[in-house]
């Protein structure tokens, strides 16, 4: 593109006189954007392009310089894709690069693309358009997600495994039900993307610096061409809002919570002492000193992400709290949180869906542990209030003296003996050994949104319908 000295001038042209001598090289280190902005360059091309489109429609602009413009737009579009163009930091940002490129590929004509818009407009447009197909990937990418465990759910709708409060064990409960709880839990986040693409599905372009313009545009026109909605109805808010950007960064926090919560119990899962899964060697990596050693990083990772980006929500709420209305450049500052988050997300959904689908989930250690640790003593309790017409809280205390007994004797509650049982509380019969095992405890846990491997088929059926 432009050597070092015509790039000065179309820099200070671009900035009038005022500026005549050039920012010195603090003010361009602190003022340029085009290092990551550029980013935008796709979305900065298609809106000039439809602006274009739009100006020429209304006879802003003559047919022949809207026919120049986009030829142009087209020609530096695919010099930014193959590499070609030259990117520089004297003219700040995508849209005075492209712009300037444009003067240099078809001459005075590039100076009425600009009319009735602003860089204020412009740049909304851009990072929302960019977001917006953010939060289509990030649907799309979730979705997967939510596939990958209704398929590990349906597959392990009957392995019981120990379900636990503070990490101790509660109650035995089945794989397939807890990788439910994670559809949900997606699933949610799925649908507040869904409701945020809905609430920035409005195209900013025409609100110019802050205040509309005079030129008779037409804003439904560049909406529809864009693929928004409709336009945005107030052009002070149009320049000065955000909130498109932190709602994608709070959906992404809440989702990478969820990951994390996830990669977490991926990591405790993993270890020898608990060993319900194996995870494959792609998503695991070996210790250069301790050949046992299979170490989870991929999940440890996810988890770490989390960090980011619920970092980058706050840096984004914090430098948006106390602007003033309208545009202020301190928003210049929104794009690299929202880029960075996008990307932590997307790769943190991306391993978390190969590790789902590659783990080994080894059902016999799980077994094993639901059937330890009186995971049961729940189903004992229940079965004197219902067989032996005990008041809850009786059988509460009846329950925790077989566990005490059992605890004694260094053996499970149902290796007790009747007579054990009985001396407890005589109205025990042999019928109570039906309800000590694991699997009858799940399978009697039939109510809505219960662990029972049949409504758990059924919650796997309302989703797959839905995914
Ligand atoms: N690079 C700027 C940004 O990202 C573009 C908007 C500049 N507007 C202005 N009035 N200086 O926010």
């Amino acid at each position: 593109m432009a050597d070092g000295s015509s790039e000065t001038k179309s820099s200070n042209q671009m900035w009038g006189g005022r500026f005549a001598s050039g920012p010195d090289a603090i003010m361009e280190e602190i003022n340029a954007s085009i290092g990551f902005d550029k980013k935008l360059y796709a979305q900065d091309i298609r809106g000039s392009v439809a602006h274009a489109t739009m100006l020429a429609h209304q006879g802003i602009i003559s047919a022949e310089d809207k026919d120049k413009i986009v030829h142009g737009l087209d020609t530096i579009l695919s010099e930014i894709e193959s590499g070609a163009f030259e990117f520089s930091r004297r003219l700040e940002d995508i849209h005075m690069n492209v712009e300037a490129r444009l003067a240099t590929l078809i001459g005075p004509a590039a100076g009425r693309l600009h009319t009735a818009r602003s860089r204020n407009d412009q740049v909304a447009l851009d990072f929302r358009l960019w977001v917006k197909e953010e939060l289509q990937k990030t649907e799309r990418a979730l979705t997967a997600l939510i596939s990958a465990f209704l398929d590990r759910a349906e597959e392990h709708a009957d392995t019981v495994m120990p379900g636990f409060t503070h990490l101790q064990t509660a109650q035995p409960v089945t794989f397939g039900h807890h990788c439910m709880a994670y559809v949900e839990m997606f699933g949610r986040d799925r649908s507040r993307v869904r409701h945020a693409i809905e609430h920035m599905d409005e195209s900013p372009i025409g609100a110019a610096a802050l205040a509309g313009t005079g030129f008779p545009i037409d804003r439904h026109m560049t909406a529809k061409a864009l693929g928004f909605r409709e336009p945005t109805r107030n052009s002070i808010d149009t320049v000065s809002d955000r909130d498109f950007a932190l709602e994608f960064l709070s959906i992404a926090s809440i989702a990478a919570t969820h990951l994390s919560r996830l990669a977490e119990e991926i990591v405790i899962w993993s270890t020898p002492q608990f060993g319900f899964i194996r995870l494959s060697d792609a998503f695991s990596t070996g210790s250069s000193i301790m050949p046992q050693k299979k170490n989870p990083d991929a999940a440890e990772l996810v988890r770490a992400k989390t960090g980011r980006i619920n970092g980058s929500l706050i840096a984004l709420l914090t430098v948006m709290k106390g602007l003033p209305l309208a545009y202020s450049k301190d928003m210049q500052e929104d794009k690299e949180q929202v880029f960075d988050a996008a990307e932590s997300l997307e790769l943190a959904i991306a391993a978390m869906t190969g590790m789902v689908r590659d783990m080994t989930v080894r059902a016999d250690r799980m077994k094993a542990a639901a059937g330890s640790g009186y995971s049961t003593a729940t189903d004992l309790a229940d079965w004197l209030v219902r067989e032996a017409g005990l008041p809850f809280r009786d059988a509460h205390h009846v329950t925790g003296r077989a566990v005490a007994l059992a605890e004694q004797k260094g053996c499970d509650l149902a290796d007790l003996s009747l007579a054990d049982l009985q001396s407890i509380n005589p109205a025990i019969t042999g019928k109570v050994f039906d309800v000590l095992t694991v699997e009858a405890s799940v399978a009697r846990r039939t109510s809505f949104g219960g662990t029972a491997p049949a409504e758990v088929r059924k919650q796997i059926a309302w989703w797959r319908a839905r995914n």
